[in-house]
């Protein structure tokens, strides 16, 4: 079965790469992602799906299609996000960005052309199937919070979905090859901003003042203590203070100081453990030096952390399509993403699929403006993906 699926996709490929660029040529950004949706909307009608749900609670934007076989069984979804990037692009190739300033540079433009290749050969094979699967188009994944995962969610779209796949492109993996990761993949990542209130004065006089300056430089050397000294040095955590902000002139103490960063954790409870010691520090510290503390941390998204028992499963397919030489355990990423809030709910995978081909010069990082994505490999994402679905929905 695996084969046919393989020699499908493969025979798909001078389509799959149509699709992709006029994708490119329009990227959007989260939440106005209008011709990329009409577009999506159009594919799919032409291949034969109907009532298709446009948007969602609060989102006019990405779109959700569904079959059921009519025939009893679990419910799969399979989810690509749509929006691009306010990159301005800076690759050479024919079918680069139309609208300047803004790019597919995280490879979207795959996603949405792999989840169309999916949805063609999964309609097509339809009479083998039980159950019901779901085709979430998802708007908005870079905004973080609230993005496009939490929206949709919002607006039901796992509701009664037994499982969830998602499969990322990644150029640090060689093209053709397929990373996975049981547990914890990609960290969270929060952002935290700490306003100090001191009192002004003349810098040659600082008994007359509060300084937030040194209160400030104080707080960020105590931060870098919590991982190093109170997390378990096996688990993995990230402070980084990217913003400090206080005074404008050489010769005055300011009133105020502000401190921005962001934290990073692949597991909840260190998660709560770094924001709730990140507080108490500060505010400890900065009553000690006679300031005030005004502590707000916001959380933008959770860990990505796949189920292992699904992940296996979907490896196990991977590796009958790509071959078990081309499919490997990645180390853990640092960079999040919203797939996470999925995973939150239900089990499922989030998948990587190498795009990393120093021959047509596809070695940059995501998000990067020359940030290329091998064509070749767009059958192998949709191969994985319509395998999985089938498996997990096969009549057999
Ligand atoms: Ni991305």
């Amino acid at each position: 079965m695996q084969n046919i699926l393989k020699q499908q996709a493969e025979s798909m490929k001078d389509l799959l790469a149509t699709w992709r660029h006029e994708f490119h040529r329009c990227p959007e950004l989260g939440y106005e992602e209008f011709e990329t949706t009409k577009k999506i909307v159009a594919l799919l009608t032409e291949m034969g799906y109907a009532n298709l749900r446009v948007g969602g609670r609060e989102l006019t934007t990405g779109v959700i299609a569904d079959i059921d076989t009519g025939r009893p069984g679990k419910k799969i979804a399979l989810r690509a996000d749509i929006d691009a990037l306010p990159v301005a692009e800076e690759t050479d190739v024919p079918f680069r960005s139309e609208r300047p300033g803004f790019m597919h540079a995280c490879g979207h433009d795959a996603h949405i052309t792999m989840l169309l290749g999916a949805a063609k050969m999964l309609i097509e094979h339809k009479a083998e199937l039980n159950g019901s699967y779901r085709l979430i188009f998802q708007p908005a994944e870079e905004k973080g919070n609230p993005g496009g995962a939490a929206r949709m969610i919002e607006s039901g779209v796992l509701d009664g979905v037994d499982a969830i796949c998602g499969l990322h492109i990644w150029s640090p993996v060689p093209s053709g090859k397929i990373a996975y990761r049981e547990g914890p993949t990609m960290a969270s990542a929060d952002s935290f901003l700490l306003t100090i209130k001191g009192k002004g004065g003349h810098g040659s006089m600082p008994h007359l003042s509060v300084d937030p300056v040194t209160c400030a430089c104080a707080v960020v050397s105590a931060w870098q203590t919590i991982v190093s000294r109170e997390v378990d040095p096996l688990e993995a955590g990230v402070i980084s203070v990217g913003a400090i902000n206080a005074g404008k002139v050489f010769n005055v103490i300011p009133d105020n100081a502000s401190i921005l960063g962001t934290t990073r954790t692949f597991r909840p409870e260190i998660r709560d453990y770094i924001e709730s010691r990140m507080k108490t520090t500060a505010e400890l510290i900065c009553e000690a030096m006679r300031c005030t503390a005004e502590f707000a941390y916001t959380r933008f998204l959770p860990p990505t952390v796949t189920d292992p028992a699904f992940t296996k499963y979907a490896v196990e397919i991977a590796k009958e399509i790509a071959g078990a030489e081309n499919v490997y355990e990645m180390a853990p990423t640092m960079g999040a993403e919203d797939f996470s809030y999925y995973l939150e709910k239900i089990p499922g995978t989030f998948l990587f699929l190498g795009t990393g081909n120093p021959e047509i010069d596809a070695t940059y990082p995501q998000h990067h403006p020359k940030y290329k994505v091998d064509d070749a490999v767009l059958p192998l994402g949709v191969a994985a993906m319509s395998g999985i679905a089938m498996r997990f929905l096969g009549r057999s």
